[in-house]
């Protein structure tokens, strides 16, 4: 007889003969003449439970069962006796796989999501670190949906590559030379010698490959993994972490955004309508505003404000803010938030910041100082999409580089795009973490993760 996974039997309409599931026992209560299990297979939020009679041959292993021991229960489906639950499982076989032994980290008390952080290979066993994982899954179908749907097709971008596509310099090298004795050439490191006969690193973005297939096949998305060596211990940021870029070829800025809250409104309708039961676990015990926050996000008309306006809201804001404000300085998370909880109470997309503080792609404005990017900000997050019209005339692009000390050579065939078929195209990366963050209202980057890396943290 096959598994049922216990997602399945839970939505059963009617009492079955015969039912066989595997799971690990969550907890087990005896009473005279029975034992309880609650069982849980990680298919869903809820255990099944099951009544082991003492008649049951092993009867008394079972009586010995622990939290997170792992059982083969064969039994029927029947209506339950008690309150709490439509189904519950009479078993006829509960046989052992294997018996966890009473040092089992998970015990029936809350855990800090600090002590879990500890035990990262076991903290998707309890209930919220389930539903944060299973979201997690859910969430990167529906991004596959939404771009199919509408048309777009899915490049994947290198993960090694010899570029910086934001041209921050926060790259993890990748290299095959010996570290303890590195070939020179006149006084260097000479890396024609390493694997690729040139400087590699890890992308920081798919955006420079994507763009190249927008100019081919149209509408183009990558969604993949990103690293960024920088050394920003925050709850916001990780050292790896997956992003989603759109690009579209004959595109503007406009449309760019409309396609950004398109996607953030599609997304969090989604995970209220087709993870509700995990949904309502983080509504009613991470963040009792969660489901308020969400409809806003999913409903309201998102904010679109030009940077120098944001600069002057906050400026007669009145508020103390820790970083200064004023043209030519960086929003910083302080800023974004008080603009998105505070001043418009529902999300804002910022556009046309200075060129000074923004990459080399991005398109100029007729007024020269700015460019046309956009950022998205939501509430308890800040920026979730940072994007932009990118810049498709060759020389303006090419002073754009000099400007900001890029290597031109090294992008040649960045530039080579601006020569043939070039035409106005858009597109915008969102942290896929940070989505995360926003539907489930976990408030630490670390803990939508399955396997965190941050500054100085690479265990499991
Ligand atoms: O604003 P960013 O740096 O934009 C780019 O990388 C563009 N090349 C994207 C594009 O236009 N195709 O990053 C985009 C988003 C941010 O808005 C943020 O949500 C997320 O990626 N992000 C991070 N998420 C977690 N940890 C970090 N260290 C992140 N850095 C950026
Ligand atoms: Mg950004």
């Amino acid at each position: 007889m096959e598994r049922t996974k216990i997602l399945k039997l839970l939505k059963s309409e009617a009492a079955l003969e015969k039912v066989l599931i595997k799971g690990w026992v969550r907890t087990r209560r005896d009473s005279k003449g029975f034992s309880f299990l609650e069982i849980n297979d990680g298919s869903c939020l809820k255990n099944i439970q099951v009544i082991a009679d003492d008649l049951l041959a092993n009867y008394e292993d079972i009586k010995k069962l622990t939290t997170g021991s792992a059982v083969t229960v064969k039994g029927k489906l029947v209506e339950s006796q008690g309150g709490g639950q439509k189904w519950e499982i009479t078993a006829d076989h509960v046989d052992i796989i294997s018996l966890a032994p009473d040092t089992y980290a998970l015990q029936k008390k809350r855990h800090s999501d600090e002590f879990l952080r500890s035990i990262a290979h076991i903290r998707p066993r309890t209930n919220k670190y389930g539903a944060a994982f299973r979201i997690r899954s859910e969430m990167s179908y529906a991004i596959h949906k939404f771009f199919r749907d509408k048309g777009f097709r899915y490049v994947h971008t290198p993960i090694l590559t010899g570029s910086d596509c934001e041209g921050a310099g926060e790259l993890f090298k990748v290299t095959a030379l010996d570290l303890e004795n590195l070939p020179q050439k006149d006084g260097k490191t000479d890396y024609m010698q390493d694997f690729f006969g040139k400087e590699a690193n890890l992308t920081v973005s798919g955006q420079l490959s994507a763009e190249m297939f927008c100019l081919a096949l149209g509408d183009v998305y990558t969604f993949g993994p990103t690293f960024r060596a920088e050394n920003s211990n925050t709850r916001r940021h990780a050292t790896e972490f997956w992003m989603i870029e759109p690009e579209m070829a004959f595109c503007d800025l406009e449309s760019n955004m409309d396609l950004g809250e398109e996607l953030i409104k599609y997304l969090t309708a989604y995970v209220m309508e087709e993870c509700a039961e995990d949904f309502e676990l983080f509504a009613k015990w991470v963040d009792k505003s969660l489901m308020a926050t969400l409809e806003n996000t999913a409903t309201s008309d998102y904010v679109r404000l030009p940077y120098r306006e944001a600069m002057e809201i906050l400026q007669k804001s009145g508020q103390k803010f820790e970083y200064e404000i004023g043209f030519g300085k960086d929003l910083q998370t302080e800023h974004e938030r008080f603009l998105t909880e505070q001043h418009f109470k529902k999300p804002v997309i910022v556009y046309d910041y200075p060129k000074t503080i923004k990459p080399f792609y991005m398109r100029l404005n007729d007024d020269n100082e700015t460019v046309a990017a956009m950022d998205v900000l939501v509430p308890n997050i800040g920026e979730i999409i940072g994007g932009s019209q990118r810049e498709e005339r060759l020389e303006v692009l090419e002073t754009r580089m000099d400007e900001t000390g890029m290597d031109k050579e090294t992008y040649w065939w960045y530039l080579e795009a601006r020569k043939y078929g070039s035409v106005p195209h858009s597109g915008f990366g969102m942290g896929f973490e940070r989505l995360l963050m926003l539907v489930t209202g976990i408030s630490n980057i670390r803990d939508v993760i399955p396997f965190p890396r941050t500054p100085k943290n690479i265990e499991f």
